[in-house]
């Protein structure tokens, strides 16, 4: 058979797959006029044309809620059992919208898939203080985090930028005695050495020019709570030997000051990169790194836990709808496909932007392909962009980092900001990564 002479029904039927997924279309008397060929795979059998869809749908016994709605001609979503191969039951969700034609239902068109099964199973869906997973990985920090937040134990938290560090240190507080007290967090790579300090431990009146009163500092603003040290390995040689001595001592002493202040303070430590390495490579304290890293976790990268990617879709996209801007009904399988190949260098935030993206430039209510940002569906790109994710040290694949960076600064006509969410990182780590790459910023 030549490919030129597909029959319409058949492309048609494609062409709804590509769209709305497994799909079948039914004439007025709810006999099938064409089936794709996800349907017959949900169903195990083939679907004959003519066949009366609610016999193909629910066998010999016909189900009444969808059977009701379809003679009435309404629209309804409804679930019917299938039996597996092994005997066992699954559930498939069906979606019937009746196709209105001079006031009549003409026909009716049934996008089917799996109902998801929650409940237990090694795959099952978890939600996590607003982190959503399937990964067995994730599941496992969850399961140290809850323990190690009830112990006032400093965690140290890795992983690539967006892929849910703050989250994790608002969770570690939240489960912590110390959830009633202040959650505070910092950036150690966004100040310069002297004002970092400052902020850090606070100062004195008169401590140096402009410092016209007293100023409590991040530490003794958290106390009794938790202080989030994003970035850590980041921080200056000289503040990491003045961070050490506080660990120690449990005392700050504010820049200008000479007499130590209690503080009671819970660590959590974020940092992109291994803290061990730095150590190596000389730059930071390994008396520090072994004060901070006593409950290490790592969150693994989106690209490493692939089967995550739908569910976070489904979670996103829930929320843009609440948003209310636009409706998606429904995410196209191409384009959960290109979501699911791309490598997500700004991982979780990478994805909610990219997502943000489409509903803005698409419409209706299916979120299609060609919707998706354009890294997202170039494949040739995605290999280049996994090359170069933004964690990676400048020494591997530096060049095509700031290539991809410049790219993003024309698209965002040099708007920092908006840069930063193009490649899905903090305005931040976009700075930082520009500066070890020694890129021109003059903004
Ligand atoms: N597992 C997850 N489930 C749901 N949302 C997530 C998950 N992980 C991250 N997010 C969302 O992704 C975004 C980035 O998360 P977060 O700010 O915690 O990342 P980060 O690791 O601190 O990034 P950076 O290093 O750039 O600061 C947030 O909007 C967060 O709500
Ligand atoms: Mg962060």
């Amino acid at each position: 058979m030549s490919r030129a002479a597909a029959p319409a029904a058949r492309v048609t039927a494609l062409a709804l797959e590509s769209l709305a997924g497994p799909t079948m279309l039914l004439d007025g008397a709810l006999r099938v006029l064409s089936a794709s060929p996800g349907v017959e795979a949900l169903l195990g059998e083939p679907v004959p044309t003519g066949a009366l869809a609610t016999r193909v749908l629910c066998g010999q016994s016909v189900d009444r809620p969808i059977a009701e709605a379809l003679a009435a001609g309404r629209a309804i979503v409804g679930t019917v059992m299938r039996p597996r191969r092994d005997g066992s039951l699954r559930a498939l969700r069906v979606r019937a919208t009746p196709l209105v034609d001079d006031g009549a239902a003409a026909g009716w068109l049934l996008a089917l898939d799996e109902q998801p099964s929650d409940g237990g199973g090694p795959d099952a869906p978890t939600r996590f203080h607003g982190m959503l997973t399937r990964d067995a990985a994730m599941k496992q920090v969850f399961h140290v985090l809850e323990r190690a937040a009830r112990r006032d134990m400093p965690v140290l938290v890795r992983g690539e930028t967006g892929a849910g560090k703050e989250l994790v240190a608002r969770a570690v507080h939240a489960l912590s005695p110390r959830a009633k007290g202040p959650f505070m967090a910092i950036n150690c790579a966004a100040l310069p050495a002297s004002l970092l300090e400052s902020e850090l431990f606070g100062h004195v009146k008169g401590a140096f020019t402009g410092a016209l009163r007293e100023h409590a500092g991040i530490f003794r603003s958290a106390d009794r709570g938790t202080l989030f040290l994003d970035e850590v390995a980041e921080m200056p040689p000289e503040l990491q030997a003045k961070l050490l001595r506080v660990l120690e001592t449990h005392t700050v002493i504010p820049v200008g000051g000479t007499d130590p202040v209690a503080v009671n303070v819970r660590i959590v430590a974020a940092t992109h990169q291994s803290l061990r390495r730095a150590v190596e490579l000389g730059r930071f304290r390994a008396d520090l790194m072994y004060r901070l890293r006593v409950v290490p976790v790592f969150l693994p990268p989106l690209r490493a836990r692939r089967g995550d990617v739908a569910l976070l879709t489904q979670h996103l996209v829930d929320e843009l709808n609440a948003a209310g801007e636009r409706h998606v009904a429904r995410v196209a399988p191409g384009t959960l496909a290109a979501l699911t190949r791309y490598p997500w260098p700004g991982n979780v935030r990478e994805l909610r932007n990219a997502l943000e993206y489409a509903f803005v430039i698409g419409e209706g209510p299916v979120l299609n392909e060609a919707d998706l940002p354009p890294e997202v569906t170039a494949p040739e790109r995605a290999e280049e962009t996994a090359a170069t994710a933004v964690n990676a040290p400048p020494e591997l694949g530096g060049s095509p980092e700031a290539q991809r960076i410049e790219r993003a600064l024309e698209r965002a006509n040099g708007n920092r900001t908006r840069a930063a969410k193009i490649l899905g990182m903090s305005r931040v780590t976009l700075w930082r990564r520009m500066r070890e790459l020694a890129m021109a910023h003059d903004a």
